[in-house]
């Protein structure tokens, strides 16, 4: 297989809470400064509770809340700072002016529930993650890697045997 096959996809299947709680503590394992991971899918899909196990995996102790309503949100890491955005209720001019590009293209991580509306401000190099609701607690996320450095991350939790 091509690594550097862009279309390349990978899935992961929750069967409860604890296993989205599961992958987004992998991911914190794979993550290095700079990156920016987009979370998209139906209210309630578990973005937010995909990114409160996420900072905890970064080493982030606060509490980490929703932040539809304050847009951004930042904490301080044990290794780097952590940048909480949902976007839902912005529009692409507001997004502009808010700047969010110097959190993109900063040395944090991001983390951006609701990224489908900004599409067009993200770095073309991120790692998407959609989650599909599919049952009470079931949930499907297909993962698409945009870059090197994220179809690398793929792989290594597809060779851990965490993505299929
Ligand atoms: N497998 C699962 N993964 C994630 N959340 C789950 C799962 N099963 C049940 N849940 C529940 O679904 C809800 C997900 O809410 P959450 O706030 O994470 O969604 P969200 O995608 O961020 O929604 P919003 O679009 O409103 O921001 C929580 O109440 C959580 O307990
Ligand atoms: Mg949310």
């Amino acid at each position: 297989m091509n690594k550097l096959n862009l279309q390349n996809r990978y899935q992961f299947q929750a069967l409860s809470e604890s296993d989205t709680k599961r992958l987004a503590t992998e991911m914190a394992k794979q993550t290095q400064a700079g990156i920016v991971i987009t979370l998209d899918g139906d209210l309630g899909a578990g973005k937010t509770t995909f990114s409160q196990a996420f900072a905890k995996g970064i080493g982030i102790t606060e509490i980490v809340n929703s932040p539809t309503f304050v847009i951004i949100k930042e904490y301080e890491g044990e290794r780097l700072p952590l940048y909480h955005m949902d976007v839902y209720r912005l529009s692409i001019e507001e997004a502009d002016e808010l700047g969010l590009e110097e959190y993109f293209y900063g040395n944090g991580v991001c983390l951006v529930e609701w990224s489908s509306k900004i599409t067009e401000l993200l770095p073309s190099n991120r790692l998407e993650i959609f989650i599909s609701h599919l049952g009470d607690q079931k949930r499907e996320f297909e993962i698409i890697p945009r870059g090197e450095l994220y179809i690398n991350c793929c792989e290594n939790m597809k060779k851990n045997g965490v993505l299929s």
